[in-house]
């Protein structure tokens, strides 16, 4: 059986010179949840913009769900992409765009018709507790809020896979724990969940498999692995 995402031999260097992913290879299969840790420059970010194809690799292969993502044209990538839920660590909602906007934008792009968007966005948002806040705008939302949204955007396309990129890294640990079990449940409902983190404590309390990188390299892969390596 093919695996949800398999990297084989890549390398990554940045025109500048610097591999921030020397020769990785990496099996992740359908329905993990897989905590990416490392320091600040270990590859972490990479590794996601390879599979989301932002970036290109240098050398290697890299598969999702069986599809070779270096070989997509690039009108190819858009369609791509919609099969991914993409979460920052700053939100990257549209400012000027209520809520209810926010979410639905990646179902208006694909011509959903208006009461399938309803739907779907009601769906989404009511999952992440934020119903109530359809016409606020973002700038009216505490960052907790904010992220909630970006979940809510995220799986409204019912993706195979979400790559969530620091997702806690502004956020209070309270708040972060309300966002990473907001992934459990989005992960329990069948995504496959990546999520790069430097967040120790979470980490710690999930014991879900820990993939540590560092100077662009895997040098652990552990199932139910906490955020520092125990002898
Ligand atoms: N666009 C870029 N151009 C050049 N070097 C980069 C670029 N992006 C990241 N790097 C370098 O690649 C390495 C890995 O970076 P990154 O994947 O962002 O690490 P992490 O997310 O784990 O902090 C670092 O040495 C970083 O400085
Ligand atoms: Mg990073």
């Amino acid at each position: 059986m093919t695996s949800m995402i398999e990297f084989i031999s890549v390398t990554k260097r940045y025109p500048n010179g610097v591999e921030a992913l020397k020769n990785t290879n990496l099996r992740i299969e359908k329905g993990e949840f897989v905590f990416l840790v490392g320091s600040s420059g270990a590859g972490k970010t990479t590794i996601l913009k390879l599979l989301y194809r932002e970036l290109l690799p240098t050398k290697g292969t890299i598969k999702v769900s069986g599809r070779d993502v270096v070989k997509l044209k690039k009108r190819e990538v858009p369609f791509f992409r919609r099969k991914m839920g993409l979460v920052f660590q700053d939100y990257r909602l549209l400012a000027d765009r209520t809520v209810y906007e926010n979410v639905a934008f990646a179902l208006r792009v694909i011509e959903t018709p208006n009461r399938e968007i309803k739907k779907r966005v009601m769906e989404s948002l009511d999952l992440v507790g934020l119903k109530e806040k359809t016409k606020a705008l973002p700038t009216e939302l505490s960052g907790g809020e904010q992220q909630r949204i970006s979940l809510a955007r995220a799986i409204v396309n019912q993706p195979a896979v979400i790559l969530a990129d620091e997702p806690t890294g502004n956020l209070d640990p309270d708040t972060s724990i309300d966002i990473v079990n907001l992934l459990r449940v989005i992960n329990l409902r069948g995504s496959t969940v990546i999520m790069a983190t430097h967040d120790q404590e979470i980490v710690d309390r999930l014991r879900k498999r820990v993939v540590e990188v560092e100077g662009g390299s895997i040098i652990r892969d552990q199932l139910k692995g906490g955020y520092r390596h125990e002898a």
